[in-house]
C-alpha cells in the first residue's frame, strides 16, 4: 500500500477496504493523460514562480523517465498503489527526491482526475469520430455504385414501394452523419479545463488556469471550481451519443441479418466476416452483425449507470464518481470496435442486385404507381385504389406480377388501361419519377450523393 495520505491516521487501512477503494486496476488507462496534466501543471507552477525552473526541469525529466520505463516494460503499474495519480507521484519522488514532492502543489486528485478523464474522453470523442467518418466513406461508396440498383422499400417489414440500394444506404448515411455532428457539439461544449479547481474551492496559489488550459489545448478553464471537480455531464453526453450510434448500428445490423437470411438473400456476408456452426455444416452465420446488435445493451447500461451514479451526489467531489470509469471505458471500446467491424463487414459484403430487383417487382411495390397512372387519366384516386386492389387480387390468385398481365386482362378490370401502363409501372419508372428532395429517383440521388460528399469534405478540412 503506497498511499499519498496517512498523517492523521493511527491505524493502517484494512486490506479489503483498501482494495474496495482502489482504482488503479482500471484508472491506469489514464496514465498518459495523467502525465500530460502533470507536465502542464509544473510548467505553469514554474511560470508563476511557485517552483523554480530547475525544479520544473527535474520534475519533467522524472515524468519522462516514468513514461519511458512504463512503456518499455521495466516499470510496472501495480496494485501497490491506490490509483494512477499515486503511482506517478510516488514514483517521481522515488526517482528525483524532494523536487518530486512539489508536483502536487496547488492541485488535488479531485481536479487531477477530472482533468484526466476529460482528456481521455476528448481523445475518444475524436477516435470515434474518425472511425465513423471511415464508415461513412464506405456507405458513400456503396451509394455511388448502387445508384440504380432497385430493391423493395419496406414499411412494417412488408414490401411497400420500390427504392434503390443507394437510397436505403443514404438513410444510414444521414443517421451516422448526425452522430458525427453530435460528437462535434460535445467536443465543443466539453473543451474546458478543470485543472486548478483544487479539491473544490480553487487554491491560494496564483495559478494561471489560462496557461494550463492552453497547454492542454482547451478553449479555456472551467468557470466554477466546484463544478470543475464534480461535472461529468460531458461523459454522460458522450455515452448518450455512443448509445445513439450503437442504436443506429444495431438497426443496420438487424437489416443485414434479414437481408443475409436464406429467405431474402439480398446480400451475402463475406466469409471473413461470417462464422460456421459446430454441428450444421451448411451454416454461415452473421455473427458480427448479431454481436453489434447484442452489444447495444452494455452501451446503454453504461449510460444508465452513470446517470444513476450522478443523480444523488451533493457538491462537490464524492467517491461515487470513481464509478464513472469502468463502464464508460468499456462502452467507448465497444462502440469503437463495433464501428470498425461493421465497416469491414459492409465493405466486403456482396449485394445480389438481381434478387433485390425481382423482390421489388414481385411484391406489388408498383401498385401505388399503377393507381397514379389511372388518376392521371381522370379516374378519382379512391376509385383507382379500388381498381388496383382488384388487379392485385387477380395477380395473387395467379401468382404473377402486375407487369405480367396482358392488356386485355387489365382492360377487363378497367378500360382506362392502355399500352403505356407497362412503362408507367416498370420498376425503373417508379423509382426515377420520384424526384423530390431526398427521394430515390436517379437525379435526386445524384444531388443527395453530392451533399454526402460535401459533408465528408467539410469534415476533412
Ligand atoms: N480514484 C479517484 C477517482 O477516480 C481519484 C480522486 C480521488 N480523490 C479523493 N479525494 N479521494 O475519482
Amino acid at each position: 500500500m503506497a498511499q499519498l495520505w496517512g498523517g492523521r491516521f493511527t491505524k493502517s487501512t484494512d486490506q479489503m477496504v483498501y482494495d474496495f477503494n482502489a482504482s488503479i486496476s482500471f484508472d491506469q488507462k489514464l496514465f498518459e493523460q495523467d502525465l500530460r496534466g502533470s507536465r502542464a501543471h509544473v510548467k505553469m507552477l514554474a511560470a508563476i514562480g511557485v517552483i523554480s525552473e530547475a525544479e520544473r526541469d527535474q520534475i519533467l525529466a522524472g515524468l519522462d523517465g516514468i513514461e519511458a520505463d512504463v512503456k518499455g516494460g521495466s516499470l510496472e503499474i501495480t496494485s501497490e498503489y491506490e490509483d494512477i495519480h499515486s503511482f506517478v507521484e510516488a514514483n517521481l519522488i522515488d526517482r528525483i527526491g524532494d523536487a518530486g514532492k512539489k508536483l502536487h502543489t496547488g492541485r488535488s486528485r479531485n481536479d487531477q482526475v477530472a482533468l484526466d478523464m476529460r482528456l481521455y474522453t476528448r481523445d475518444q470523442v475524436d477516435a470515434t469520430s474518425d472511425v465513423l467518418l471511415h464508415l461513412l466513406e464506405t456507405i458513400l461508396g456503396i451509394m455511388e455504385e448502387h445508384i440504380d440498383t432497385i430493391m423493395p422499400g419496406f414499411t412494417h417489414l412488408q414490401k411497400a414501394q420500390p427504392i434503390t440500394l443507394a437510397h436505403h444506404m443514404g438513410a444510414y448515411f444521414e443517421m451516422l452523419k448526425r452522430d458525427v455532428l453530435r460528437l462535434k457539439d460535445i467536443r465543443t461544449r466539453m473543451n474546458y479545463c478543470p485543472l486548478g479547481s483544487g479539491a473544490l474551492a480553487g487554491t491560494t496559489y496564483p495559478l494561471d488556469r489560462y496557461m494550463t488550459a492552453d497547454l492542454l489545448e482547451f478553449d479555456g478553464p472551467t468557470l466554477n471550481s466546484m463544478d470543475g471537480v464534480s461535472d461529468r455531464d460531458y461523459l454522460i453526453e458522450f455515452l448518450s451519443a455512443l448509445s445513439t450510434i450503437q442504436m443506429h448500428l444495431s438497426r443496420f445490423s438487424e437489416e443485414v441479418i434479414i437481408w443475409n437470411s436464406n429467405e431474402y438473400r439480398f446480400v451475402e456476408i463475406d466469409d471473413a466476416y461470417s462464422t460456421g456452426s459446430s454441428i450444421m455444416p451448411q451454416k454461415k452465420n452473421p455473427d458480427i452483425a448479431e454481436l453489434v446488435r447484442g452489444k447495444t445493451g452494455r452501451v446503454y447500461g453504461a449510460l444508465m449507470s452513470l446517470l444513476t451514479t450522478m443523480k444523488g451526489i451533493p457538491l462537490a467531489y464524492n467517491k461515487d464518481m470513481q464509478e464513472d470509469k469502468e463502464l464508460a471505458f468499456d462502452a467507448m471500446e465497444t462502440v469503437h470496435d463495433c464501428i470498425v467491424l461493421f465497416d469491414g463487414m459492409l465493405a466486403t459484403m456482396t449485394f445480389n442486385s438481381g434478387i433485390m430487383a425481382n423482390s421489388a417487382k414481385n411484391g406489388f411495390t408498383n401498385a401505388t404507381d399503377a393507381a397514379d397512372y389511372l388518376v392521371n387519366r381522370g379516374v378519382p384516386f379512391r376509385d383507382a385504389h379500388g381498381i388496383i386492389g382488384q388487379v392485385v387480387l387477380y395477380c395473387i390468385d395467379r401468382g404473377i406480377a402486375i407487369d405480367d398481365m396482358s392488356l386485355s386482362e387489365l382492360k377487363e378490370i378497367s378500360p382506362v388501361f392502355e399500352e403505356d401502363i407497362y412503362d408507367a409501372i416498370s420498376m425503373e419508372t417508379c423509382v426515377n419519377k420520384r424526384l423530390t428532395v431526398g427521394a430515390p429517383g436517379h437525379d435526386a440521388m445524384v444531388e443527395e450523393i453530392n451533399s454526402c460528399k460535401e459533408f465528408l469534405e467539410s469534415c476533412r478540412s
